[in-house]
């Protein structure tokens, strides 16, 4: 197989800790970043997501602190904060049985029906909580018999419910990664930070979380600590 360009993307990639002070990452590459990372994969559609672009220079400054220092923070041209909102379930699933609805002319079809029980009674089953723990209970009790002779969706709680949200933002986080490399600059994750903090100053309710925190800008040899070391393909690729 010929060497593409995504093989290029995927290289270029690398985790930078220290951005060039004299060069700016304009606004549009942010923001088409942004538009890109919209488009990725996410579970039932639900974009459980919020994204916090930091461009107020007071804030922003805040936020090398609130990264615990971190030299990416600190040297970083913009910042991104990628945010679950595991909260917001009812009104995206609300937002998605609109979309079905909209299709809908006189009786529903077959996928249109289906479409309307994902999201009026599904995604209400999958994301419903208490304080008890009652809805968690009757999901695993849903999964444990429906699942006794045949495979079967095993529903669970808050736990399950945090993994998903986040596998999902973190998706639109790498997408985000992967478009800044293809605009010319370079980023970092970060998980280094102080989540109540940063819940804090961006005014977050509780049932938000803080996924991942993005600094952007252009490379500097500094920022590069090492070289890519990678456990063996054949030690993470399992053939079955
Ligand atoms: C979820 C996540 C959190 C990370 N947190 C930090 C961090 O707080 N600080 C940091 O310098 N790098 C952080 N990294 C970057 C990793 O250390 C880096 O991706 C890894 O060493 C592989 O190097 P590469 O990105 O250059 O391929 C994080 C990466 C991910 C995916």
């Amino acid at each position: 197989m010929s060497t593409s360009y995504f093989d290029e993307i995927i290289e270029k990639r690398r985790s930078n800790r220290k951005f060039d002070a004299n060069v700016e990452v304009p606004n549009e590459v942010i923001q088409k970043s942004l538009e890109r990372s919209i488009l990725s994969p996410n579970s039932s559609n639900m974009q459980l997501w919020e994204f916090y672009w930091i461009q107020t220079p007071s804030l922003k400054e805040q936020f090398t602190a609130l990264c615990l220092g971190q030299n990416a923070a600190r040297t970083a041209k913009q910042l991104v904060v990628f945010v679950t909102r595991g909260d917001l379930w009812k009104q995206r699933a609300n937002w998605n049985l609109a979309r079905v609805k909209e299709t809908i002319q006189g009786e529903p079809d077959k996928m249109q029906k289906r479409g309307l029980d994902y999201y009026s009674k599904l995604m209400p089953l999958a994301y419903r909580s208490d304080m008890f723990g009652f809805f968690t209970f009757v999901r695993r009790t849903i999964s444990f018999f429906m699942g006794l002779n045949k495979p079967f969706f095993r529903l669970g709680g808050k736990a399950d419910q945090r993994i998903t949200v986040h596998k999902s933002c973190a998706l639109a986080a790498q997408t985000f990664m992967l478009s800044i490399a293809a605009e010319g600059f370079e980023s970092c994750p970060m998980e280094g930070f102080d989540s109540n903090r940063v819940k804090k100053i961006l005014n977050l309710p509780a049932g938000a979380e803080i996924n991942m925190i993005i600094a952007v800008g252009k490379a500097t040899p500094e920022g590069i600590w090492g070289a890519r070391n990678r456990v063996p393909y054949n030690e993470v690729v399992f053939v079955k």
